[in-house]
């Protein structure tokens, strides 16, 4: 037996619920990927059948990793994630990625009704900075439900490889689509058929789009099946077909695993193989196995990342920050399957998923890794340098612009050399609070004490020391909007820095003062952005800050908005 000190704690919750284990055991593959994302160790020559083939490492792979198993079959319930961060605290973690939030159409919960912004409150009062999931039910405005300023949240980006799979037509074309299929391509064809010409049970309709029961057992034996449908896939499967060629409609983004050789195609090339079936005595076609190929249009946000704005402080701007989250390799557990289906015969050491599961963990190694270099820095001046050092997404490839990637792809070798960072302290989200109707009672709740009361200044959300700018206004109207905020120099001694504002047309910006002299390194200095416009109903004007001495660049956004939600 052998011992690693990689794993040095695993605790499990809610084990008296139906269907629970009563283990930290990964039975499920979720909490290994995303743990070997964040901190695992150097593994050369990993694959998933070979596709993707190359070394995995996590963000910082000679970190420890402390596992706190806190969902169960039937779900994860606030006692157990707030047992979790208890727990996590106790510990004395350093980063804590919570890969979880609240799914599907859920709303955003009020920060004293939400057991990740209590337990992540809790963290953050203990120096610890958690980094969450902004969720995966996008892209609709509003949908995302991590809404905490304390707390990172985190989008799904693509990265620059891409996962095809590719059918061969009889007549020799090629047409490519998506999936991961890690099933050997054929040396000959097999009979391509129709949903319509395999079905006996069936409307034309129902049959056409490989409908629950529609598929005759027989008759798609030793064959491929052509369906017009995602749902097709599990009715070909369970018909016992060879193979399925299915139409991306509505459009996913995401290559999923398949459990036989199976594709989607768009509507244009599906209407392809449509006409090349109908016009052919006996249509035959070869699925291969998948390849990857360089994406271009990488970074994109995923259509399924949850988007801001934010449903409870409007003026801060989520998600924070995106990261890898479409079509990842990562750790798997032996337990699972990669297909999560219980038919699929298959168990391996490395997996691909996708989901802002995967790109917070990406997060949470990118803020170990700025710990490791500064370990006395607070959680929000971390969170600072990794926003503030984010590589910009171009805006008109992502719906909703910063809403959908908030500050930009995170880049962990500039982040651990911010030059300045926005520091909030609990003093501030406290005011900030306060700001928005949360009187002691309320705050208790959160800080667990009772002697807090709510301090007599007015601000409001937007008056928060965050590392972007954001103020929800009222459209078509003209308004002058201020940001006050001040930097901490965490570069060098003896440094100045000028203020650059990329602009939009439509904003007038000035930052007061427009340079910064720095003496001493933690020198604090304060500066007021304002910015003028008026915003058409039900949109967003983006500019940004630069702060540069010519060696650091600290960028900020700045979005205004009358984005309403759920639109
Ligand atoms: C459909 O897919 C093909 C091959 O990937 C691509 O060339 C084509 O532009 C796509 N068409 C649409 C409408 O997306
Ligand atoms: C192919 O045949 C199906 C079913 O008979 C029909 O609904 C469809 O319109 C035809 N498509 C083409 C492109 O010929
Ligand atoms: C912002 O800064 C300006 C100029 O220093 C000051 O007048 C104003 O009171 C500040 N506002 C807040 C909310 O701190």
């Amino acid at each position: 037996l052998s011992c690693y000190s990689k794993i040095i704690g695993a605790r499990y919750y809610g084990a008296s619920r139906p269907n629970s284990s009563p283990s930290a055991r990964d039975n499920h593959g979720h909490g290994s990927h995303t743990a070997s994302t964040a901190a695992g160790n150097i593994v050369n020559d990993v694959s998933f059948f070979g596709l993707a083939q190359g070394n995995a490492k996590g963000g910082v792979p000679s970190a420890r990793i402390a596992a706190y198993k806190i969902c169960q079959p039937d779900g994860c319930s606030d006692e157990d994630i707030l047992a979790g961060f208890d727990d996590a605290i106790a510990d004395g973690v350093d980063i804590i990625s919570v890969s979880l939030g609240a799914g599907g159409q859920a709303e955003a919960s009020d920060f004293f009704n939400n057991s990740i912004a209590i337990g992540s409150f809790h963290a953050m009062q203990k120096g610890i900075l958690t980094s969450q999931a902004a969720g995966n039910s996008g892209p609709s405005y509003g949908s995302t439900t991590s809404v905490a300023p304390w707390l990172i949240s985190v989008a799904a980006s693509t990265t620059d490889r891409l996962f095809i799979d590719k059918v061969v037509l009889g007549d020799g074309r090629t047409l490519v689509g998506k999936s991961i299929n890690s099933f050997a391509s054929p040396t000959t064809t097999f009979p391509l058929l129709h949903g319509t010409q395999v079905s006996i049970r069936c409307s034309v309709n129902d049959a056409m789009n490989c409908k629950p029961g529609c598929l005759d057992k027989t008759m798609v034996k030793g064959s491929y099946v052509l369906c017009n449908s995602y749902g097709g896939y599990s009715e070909a499967y369970n018909a016992g077909a060879l193979g399925v060629v299915m139409r991306n409609e509505p459009y996913l983004d995401v290559a999923d695993i398949v459990t036989f050789p199976a594709l989607l195609l768009n509507a244009t090339e599906h209407d392809l193989v449509l006409s090349y079936v109908n016009s052919t005595k006996f249509p035959k076609a070869r699925i291969l196995k998948s390849e990857t190929m360089n994406d271009a249009e990488a970074p994109t946000i995923a259509s399924f990342s949850s988007r801001g704005p934010n449903s409870i402080t409007p003026d801060i701007i989520k998600p924070d920050l995106s990261a890898p989250g479409v079509d990842i390799l990562a750790a798997f557990s032996p337990l699972a399957t990669p297909s999560f289906s219980s038919s699929d015969p298959r168990h391996v050491p490395y997996t691909i998923m996708s989901g802002t599961s995967m790109a917070c963990p990406h997060v949470s190694g990118a803020a170990a890794y700025v710990k490791a270099f500064h370990s006395e820095w607070s959680p929000s001046a971390i969170k600072s340098a990794l926003m503030t050092t984010a590589y910009p997404i171009s805006d008109a490839k992502s719906l909703g612009g910063e809403f959908a990637y908030g500050s930009g792809l995170v880049f962990p070798v500039e982040a651990a050399r911010p030059g300045l960072v926005y520091e909030a302290l609990e003093e501030d989200y406290i005011i900030m609070l306060c700001s928005i109707g949360y009187d002691a009672k309320k705050l208790q709740i959160l800080l667990g004490d009772t002697n807090t009361a709510c301090p007599t200044v007015t601000a409001s959300p937007k008056d928060l020391n965050y590392p972007s700018m954001g103020a929800e206004v009222v459209p078509e109207r003209p308004v002058n909007i201020m940001f006050n905020r001040t930097v901490t120099n965490v570069g060098i001694e003896n440094s100045i820095y000028k203020a650059k504002i990329v602009t939009n047309s439509k904003l007038n910006i000035e930052v007061e003062p427009e340079v910064l002299t720095f003496k001493a390194v933690l020198e604090k200095k304060s500066f007021v952005v304002s910015v003028s416009g008026s915003v058409p109903v039900n949109s967003r004007l983006s500019a940004s800050l630069v702060w540069s001495d010519g060696s650091f660049s600290v960028r900020s956004p700045i979005v205004l908005h009358a984005q309403s939600i759920r639109a």
